[in-house]
Protein backbone atom coordinates (compact mmCIF):
# COMPACT_ATOMS: atom_id res chain seq x y z
CA UNK A 1 0.00 0.00 0.00
CA UNK A 2 1.15 3.55 -0.77
CA UNK A 3 2.87 5.55 1.74
CA UNK A 4 1.21 8.51 1.26
CA UNK A 5 3.01 11.11 4.01
CA UNK A 6 6.38 9.50 2.59
CA UNK A 7 5.58 10.18 -1.04
CA UNK A 8 4.62 13.77 -0.59
CA UNK A 9 7.58 14.39 1.25
CA UNK A 10 9.52 12.90 -1.00
CA UNK A 11 7.61 14.95 -3.96
CA UNK A 12 7.50 18.16 -2.25
CA UNK A 13 11.24 17.66 -1.52
CA UNK A 14 12.00 17.35 -5.66
CA UNK A 15 9.92 20.58 -6.06
CA UNK A 16 11.39 22.90 -3.78
CA UNK A 17 14.97 21.89 -4.63
CA UNK A 18 14.79 21.65 -8.62
CA UNK A 19 12.46 24.99 -8.67
CA UNK A 20 15.62 26.51 -6.74
CA UNK A 21 18.42 24.55 -8.81
CA UNK A 22 16.93 24.87 -12.34
CA UNK A 23 19.31 27.85 -13.25
CA UNK A 24 22.45 26.48 -12.08
CA UNK A 25 21.66 23.01 -13.85
CA UNK A 26 21.18 24.72 -16.77
CA UNK A 27 24.29 27.02 -16.65
CA UNK A 28 26.10 23.51 -15.74
CA UNK A 29 24.66 20.89 -17.66
CA UNK A 30 23.15 21.93 -20.90
CA UNK A 31 26.02 20.53 -23.23
CA UNK A 32 27.02 18.28 -20.71
CA UNK A 33 26.01 15.02 -23.29
CA UNK A 34 28.97 16.49 -25.93
CA UNK A 35 31.51 15.50 -23.32
CA UNK A 36 29.71 12.12 -22.56
CA UNK A 37 30.79 10.02 -25.35
CA UNK A 38 29.50 6.74 -23.00
CA UNK A 39 25.89 8.31 -22.80
CA UNK A 40 26.09 9.28 -27.00
CA UNK A 41 26.97 5.90 -27.57
CA UNK A 42 24.40 4.58 -24.92
CA UNK A 43 21.62 7.13 -26.68
CA UNK A 44 22.54 6.39 -30.28
CA UNK A 45 22.23 1.96 -29.28
CA UNK A 46 18.65 3.16 -27.86
CA UNK A 47 17.43 5.63 -31.13
CA UNK A 48 18.73 2.62 -33.26
CA UNK A 49 15.63 0.50 -32.05
CA UNK A 50 13.39 3.38 -32.73
CA UNK A 51 11.71 4.84 -35.60
CA UNK A 52 12.10 8.32 -36.97
CA UNK A 53 8.60 10.21 -36.84
CA UNK A 54 7.76 7.95 -33.76
CA UNK A 55 6.36 9.40 -30.62
CA UNK A 56 8.80 8.92 -27.12
CA UNK A 57 7.96 10.51 -23.58
CA UNK A 58 11.33 11.64 -21.46
CA UNK A 59 10.84 12.25 -18.18
CA UNK A 60 12.37 14.50 -15.73
CA UNK A 61 13.31 16.23 -18.65
CA UNK A 62 14.66 19.49 -16.35
CA UNK A 63 15.67 22.62 -17.26
CA UNK A 64 18.27 21.48 -19.76
CA UNK A 65 16.04 19.14 -21.51
CA UNK A 66 19.35 17.18 -22.78
CA UNK A 67 18.07 14.01 -23.98
CA UNK A 68 14.47 15.30 -25.26
CA UNK A 69 16.85 17.99 -27.60
CA UNK A 70 19.09 14.55 -28.76
CA UNK A 71 15.57 12.90 -29.58
CA UNK A 72 14.34 15.81 -31.48
CA UNK A 73 17.39 16.36 -33.29
CA UNK A 74 17.10 12.69 -34.54
CA UNK A 75 13.69 12.87 -36.01
CA UNK A 76 11.47 11.74 -33.23
CA UNK A 77 8.11 13.33 -31.59
CA UNK A 78 9.39 14.17 -28.71
CA UNK A 79 7.32 15.37 -25.19
CA UNK A 80 9.38 16.20 -21.98
CA UNK A 81 7.68 16.53 -18.67
CA UNK A 82 9.41 17.69 -15.30
CA UNK A 83 7.77 17.76 -11.73
CA UNK A 84 9.53 20.97 -11.89
CA UNK A 85 7.51 24.62 -12.73
CA UNK A 86 10.59 26.07 -13.13
CA UNK A 87 12.28 23.99 -14.97
CA UNK A 88 9.51 23.23 -17.45
CA UNK A 89 8.88 27.19 -18.22
CA UNK A 90 13.11 27.13 -18.53
CA UNK A 91 12.83 24.31 -20.87
CA UNK A 92 9.60 25.92 -22.95
CA UNK A 93 11.77 29.55 -23.03
CA UNK A 94 14.61 28.18 -24.85
CA UNK A 95 14.18 25.05 -26.65
CA UNK A 96 11.67 24.71 -30.08
CA UNK A 97 9.75 21.87 -30.99
CA UNK A 98 9.46 19.23 -28.11
CA UNK A 99 6.16 19.25 -26.03
CA UNK A 100 7.04 20.26 -22.65
CA UNK A 101 4.53 19.64 -19.83
CA UNK A 102 4.58 20.17 -16.08
CA UNK A 103 3.37 16.85 -15.07
CA UNK A 104 4.41 14.07 -11.96
CA UNK A 105 5.75 10.74 -13.59
CA UNK A 106 3.52 9.27 -10.65
CA UNK A 107 0.17 10.68 -12.59
CA UNK A 108 1.02 10.05 -15.98
CA UNK A 109 -1.87 11.62 -17.56
CA UNK A 110 -1.66 9.86 -20.85
CA UNK A 111 -3.86 7.50 -23.15
CA UNK A 112 -2.95 3.77 -23.05
CA UNK A 113 -0.53 2.61 -25.67
CA UNK A 114 0.31 6.34 -27.08
CA UNK A 115 4.27 6.25 -26.77
CA UNK A 116 6.41 4.17 -28.98
CA UNK A 117 9.59 4.88 -26.36
CA UNK A 118 10.15 6.42 -22.73
CA UNK A 119 13.45 7.97 -21.43
CA UNK A 120 13.68 8.66 -18.00
CA UNK A 121 17.64 9.63 -17.11
CA UNK A 122 18.23 9.95 -13.64
CA UNK A 123 14.56 10.86 -12.69
CA UNK A 124 13.58 7.97 -11.15
CA UNK A 125 16.08 8.42 -8.51
CA UNK A 126 13.59 10.60 -6.62
CA UNK A 127 11.09 7.97 -6.38
CA UNK A 128 10.13 5.77 -3.06
CA UNK A 129 10.00 2.42 -3.06
CA UNK A 130 6.06 2.51 -2.82
CA UNK A 131 5.81 3.95 -5.62
CA UNK A 132 7.71 1.92 -8.26
CA UNK A 133 4.78 -0.56 -9.01
CA UNK A 134 2.22 2.01 -10.25
CA UNK A 135 4.94 3.66 -12.02
CA UNK A 136 6.12 0.72 -14.07
CA UNK A 137 2.57 -0.22 -14.56
CA UNK A 138 2.45 3.09 -15.91
CA UNK A 139 4.97 2.93 -18.01
CA UNK A 140 3.85 -0.50 -19.75
CA UNK A 141 0.61 0.74 -20.05
CA UNK A 142 1.51 4.23 -21.97
CA UNK A 143 3.92 2.57 -24.10
CA UNK A 144 3.18 0.65 -27.78
CA UNK A 145 3.50 -3.27 -27.82
CA UNK A 146 7.13 -3.83 -28.24
CA UNK A 147 8.17 -0.08 -27.04
CA UNK A 148 11.03 0.60 -25.74
CA UNK A 149 12.50 2.01 -22.72
CA UNK A 150 16.09 3.54 -21.52
CA UNK A 151 16.31 4.32 -17.85
CA UNK A 152 19.83 5.35 -15.92
CA UNK A 153 20.26 5.55 -12.49
CA UNK A 154 22.71 6.00 -9.88
CA UNK A 155 24.09 2.56 -8.44
CA UNK A 156 23.95 1.69 -4.78
CA UNK A 157 22.54 1.02 -1.84
CA UNK A 158 21.47 4.88 -0.47
CA UNK A 159 17.80 5.62 0.96
CA UNK A 160 16.55 9.01 2.29
CA UNK A 161 17.65 12.89 1.96
CA UNK A 162 20.02 14.28 0.67
CA UNK A 163 21.20 17.83 1.80
CA UNK A 164 22.51 20.16 -0.70
CA UNK A 165 22.53 23.95 -1.20
CA UNK A 166 20.64 23.70 2.31
CA UNK A 167 17.83 22.01 0.48
CA UNK A 168 17.27 18.33 1.55
CA UNK A 169 15.93 16.33 -1.77
CA UNK A 170 14.65 12.60 -1.41
CA UNK A 171 17.38 10.82 -3.88
CA UNK A 172 17.88 6.85 -3.86
CA UNK A 173 19.90 4.62 -5.82
CA UNK A 174 19.23 1.44 -7.09
CA UNK A 175 20.87 -2.23 -7.89
CA UNK A 176 20.58 -4.20 -11.23
CA UNK A 177 18.39 -6.47 -9.30
CA UNK A 178 16.17 -4.41 -8.57
CA UNK A 179 15.68 -2.79 -11.76
CA UNK A 180 15.52 -6.24 -13.30
CA UNK A 181 12.95 -7.77 -11.00
CA UNK A 182 10.63 -4.38 -11.48
CA UNK A 183 11.02 -4.55 -15.64
CA UNK A 184 10.31 -8.30 -15.61
CA UNK A 185 7.24 -8.05 -13.49
CA UNK A 186 5.75 -5.14 -15.27
CA UNK A 187 6.10 -6.88 -18.65
CA UNK A 188 9.55 -6.05 -19.91
CA UNK A 189 12.62 -8.05 -21.27
CA UNK A 190 15.86 -6.85 -20.80
CA UNK A 191 17.57 -5.70 -24.12
CA UNK A 192 20.57 -4.38 -22.53
CA UNK A 193 21.95 -3.49 -18.87
CA UNK A 194 25.33 -2.24 -17.40
CA UNK A 195 26.70 -0.61 -14.51
CA UNK A 196 29.70 1.72 -15.45
CA UNK A 197 32.33 3.37 -13.19
CA UNK A 198 32.39 7.54 -12.71
CA UNK A 199 34.76 7.73 -15.73
CA UNK A 200 34.04 11.87 -16.02
CA UNK A 201 35.68 13.71 -13.70
CA UNK A 202 33.33 16.39 -13.63
CA UNK A 203 30.54 14.08 -13.05
CA UNK A 204 28.77 13.14 -9.52
CA UNK A 205 31.14 10.44 -8.62
CA UNK A 206 29.08 7.58 -8.13
CA UNK A 207 28.59 4.13 -10.09
CA UNK A 208 25.74 3.91 -12.89
CA UNK A 209 23.86 1.77 -14.10
CA UNK A 210 21.94 2.11 -17.92
CA UNK A 211 19.99 0.09 -19.42
CA UNK A 212 17.45 -0.84 -22.11
CA UNK A 213 14.26 -3.01 -22.19
CA UNK A 214 11.33 -3.50 -24.55
CA UNK A 215 7.73 -3.59 -23.92
CA UNK A 216 6.82 -8.04 -24.48
CA UNK A 217 3.69 -7.61 -22.29
CA UNK A 218 0.34 -6.10 -21.80
CA UNK A 219 -0.04 -5.03 -18.11
CA UNK A 220 -3.37 -3.34 -18.04
CA UNK A 221 -5.65 -4.94 -15.39
CA UNK A 222 -4.16 -5.34 -12.11
CA UNK A 223 -2.49 -2.20 -11.05
C1 LIG B 1 18.87 14.65 -11.85
S1 LIG B 1 17.67 15.53 -12.80
C2 LIG B 1 17.93 14.74 -14.39
C3 LIG B 1 17.68 15.67 -15.52
C4 LIG B 1 17.99 15.13 -16.93
N1 LIG B 1 17.15 14.00 -17.29
C5 LIG B 1 19.45 14.79 -17.09
O1 LIG B 1 19.80 13.60 -17.14
O2 LIG B 1 20.24 15.72 -17.16
C6 LIG B 1 16.11 14.80 -12.27
C7 LIG B 1 14.89 15.49 -12.87
O3 LIG B 1 13.74 14.67 -12.55
C8 LIG B 1 12.67 15.52 -12.17
N2 LIG B 1 11.71 14.78 -11.35
C9 LIG B 1 11.88 14.34 -10.08
N3 LIG B 1 10.76 13.71 -9.64
C10 LIG B 1 9.86 13.76 -10.66
C11 LIG B 1 8.53 13.31 -10.83
N4 LIG B 1 7.88 12.69 -9.84
N5 LIG B 1 7.92 13.52 -12.02
C12 LIG B 1 8.56 14.16 -13.03
N6 LIG B 1 9.83 14.63 -12.92
C13 LIG B 1 10.48 14.43 -11.76
C14 LIG B 1 13.35 16.65 -11.43
O4 LIG B 1 12.51 17.80 -11.33
C15 LIG B 1 14.61 16.86 -12.27
O5 LIG B 1 14.41 17.80 -13.29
Amino acid sequence: MTNRIETEKAKKSCIDYYDNVYQDYYDTYLDELDKKPYDKDFLTRFLDLIKKNDRILDIGCCSTAQQARFFRDNGLIVTGIDLSGKCIETAKKNFTGISFLQMDMLDLNFDNETFHAISAFYSIIHIPNENLDGLFFDFNRILKMYGKIAITVHAGDFYGYFDENGIPVFYRTYTQIQLKELLDKHGFRMIEIEQRQPVYDFEFQSERIYLIAEKTKMRMADK
